[in-house]
Parts: structure tokens; sequence; C-alpha cells
């Protein structure tokens, strides 16, 4: 090649890895493009359902606020060691601040203890780990919410009735919670739990656990589920089966596009409020940045919704 278009071709691809250059900027996010001061990772457990996906908007929409801050999110696809490995991960990578909703509570505490004790501080948020090693707990109370549902449902079915429990995954606190709770709220009535399993928070394994409840059972008042996914995939066994009018369904969660539409829908007699904390974690986060002193934990409220006060905000359950 002649030095002249040797120069020409040089001169070519400057002017394309400039303009490349240029064109990769604008489209960089908006966090990355203000130089965040901090990084914190986000590690999600699961992102196959519309509670974690509202809570992983939530913290995106916090955090956009503050350009100070970026946030990285990793999805664990609810797989606990994948959970264990993102996270240790973050701590490797040196992110000023981990949040974690851990799928499970034993498995992912040692390392929610390694990120604590290398002066990471974590949030822990919705579900918890075991001991102290952690900054800041935010989540709504699952016992109280548990024991509210119970005394709902006495009342209902006016003291006695045959109920199906469909647990959320009990290795994870809520779903140990949300149990104790209700077996707290029915105490000293009639109500027997005529069938029980654990559906893993899960809808198409509440919707198998309930066709074998209705198989084995004629006669069913009410449904009890941990969260909405498992009320619905309850209901759907039921109107497979032809039963769903003589059931009555009762959910926690009540996102406004899901349990809230359900008991709209007259799909759900009620489901109660779990915030996803997506916000208070973000400002939480700032608070420890900004080097200010957090509580220990922060206890969110609830809400009941049900068909009488849906369309004025649902009431909120006493403190
Ligand atoms: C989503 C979810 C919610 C539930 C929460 C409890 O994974 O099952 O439906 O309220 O987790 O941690």
């Amino acid at each position: 090649m002649k030095s002249i278009e040797c120069k020409l071709l040089t001169c070519a691809l400057i002017t394309c890895a400039l303009l490349i250059t240029a064109c990769s900027k604008k489209e960089q996010p908006a966090a990355e493009q203000s130089k965040a001061k901090w990084t914190i990772g986000m590690s999600q457990c699961n992102l196959g359902e519309p509670w974690r996906v509202q809570m992983n908007a939530d913290v995106k929409k916090a955090a956009d606020a503050h350009p100070e801050i970026k946030v990285v999110f990793k999805d664990a696809q609810n797989d606990t060691l994948k959970q264990q490995a993102q996270t240790e991960e973050f701590i490797s990578a040196g992110v000023n601040l981990i949040i974690i909703s851990p799928k499970e509570a034993a498995p992912l505490t040692p390392v929610v203890a390694a990120a604590y004790q290398k002066q990471i501080p974590v949030i822990v948020l919705d579900r918890r780990v075991l001991g102290d090693q952690y900054t800041c707990f935010i989540g709504a109370d699952n016992k109280k919410i548990g024991k509210a549902a119970g005394k709902w449902i006495v009342e209902q079915l006016g003291g006695k009735g045959k109920v199906v429990e469909l647990k959320g995954l009990m290795t994870s606190t809520p779903g140990q919670d949300r149990n104790s709770g209700f077996r707290e709220g029915i105490e000293g009535s009639n109500i027997e739990i005529i069938f029980e399993a654990d559906m893993k928070w899960l809808e198409p394994n509440a919707r198998k656990e309930m066709e074998s409840a209705l198989a084995r059972f004629d006669k069913i008042d009410l449904v009890y589920a941990h969260n909405d996914p498992g009320a619905h995939g309850a209901y759907l066994a039921a109107k497979a089966a032809g039963r769903e009018k003589d059931i009555k369904f009762v959910g926690i969660d009540a996102l406004p596009q899901e349990g809230q539409a359900y008991v709209k829908q007259g799909i759900l007699a009620a489901s109660f409020e779990y915030p996803t904390g997506g916000k208070e974690a973000i400002e939480t986060a700032l608070e420890i940045l900004n080097g200010k002193q957090v509580p220990k934990e922060i206890t969110l409220s609830s809400r009941v919704f049900t068909k009488e006060n849906i369309d004025t905000g649902g009431q909120l359950l006493p403190q």
C-alpha cells in the first residue's frame, strides 16, 4: 500500500473510532455518565415473580433520583447457591454496600456475615438471615400479617370451617412467620386445617397442591395462601374443578396489579399488603453511605384489602 493510501486509511479508522466512542457515550446509563460516587450491589433471589420485579423497580426508581449512587442488580433465579456466589462477587468487586433479599435464611447467613465483617454494610430486605451479622433489616411484620389474616378468617367463617393452608417456602422466614402468626390468629376457634402444603411461593406448585386437596376433600371453606400467586393458583385449580364459588381465597402481597386486582375481580376475598421495601432500602443505604447511624430493624406497615374497602385504599393493620 502506498503511504498516502495508508494515511487516508488511518484517518478513516480514527474518525470511525471517535464516532463509535461518541455514540456509545450517549447511550450510557445516567448513573455511569454522572460518575456515581458509590456502587450498591442488589442481590435479588428471584425475578420470576411479580412481587420481586416490583421490588427491583422500586429500588431502581428510588436510586434514579440520586446520581451519587449506582445500583448493580443480580438475579439468582431462585437458586440459593447462585445467590451465594453472586453476593461473593459483590464482595470481591468491592461494592460500597449490599442490599440482599435472600431466598433462604440459613444458607445465606454466612455470605452476608462475610460481607459485614469486611466492613461492607448489608441491608437485608424482606426475608431474614439468621443471627445479627448485618447492618439493617427492612421488612413488614409477617407474624402480625399472619395473625391478622387468621383473625379475619375466623370472623369471615363465623368461628368454624375447613381451611387449606398453602405455605410459602418454609426455609424462608416469611413462610415460617405467616404460618405461626396465622395459627395464633385462629387459636381458640373451631377452624380446622384439613390440608397444608409448602408451595414454595410459586403459583404452579399451589395449583398442584390444591388439586390434591380438592381430590381429597368434598368440603373446603377457605384457602389461606402465604402469597397472592399461591391464592390465585388455588383459585385456578378450584375453577377447573367447578368449585371456585364454594371456596373463599385469601392471599398476601396486595400489589395493585395483582392481589388488589384479584380482590376487585372477586377472585380473592382478601389480600394483605406486603410492601417491597425497595424505596426504604435506598433511603437507608444513602444514610449509611453518608455516615449516619441507622436502626438495626425497620418495620414496614401493612394494609388489608377486601371488597368492602378496596375502593377506599384498604385498611391499615393495627400497630
Ligand atoms: C416473592 C414472594 C412474595 C412474598 C415474599 C416473601 O418471592 O414470594 O410473594 O410475599 O416473596 O418473601
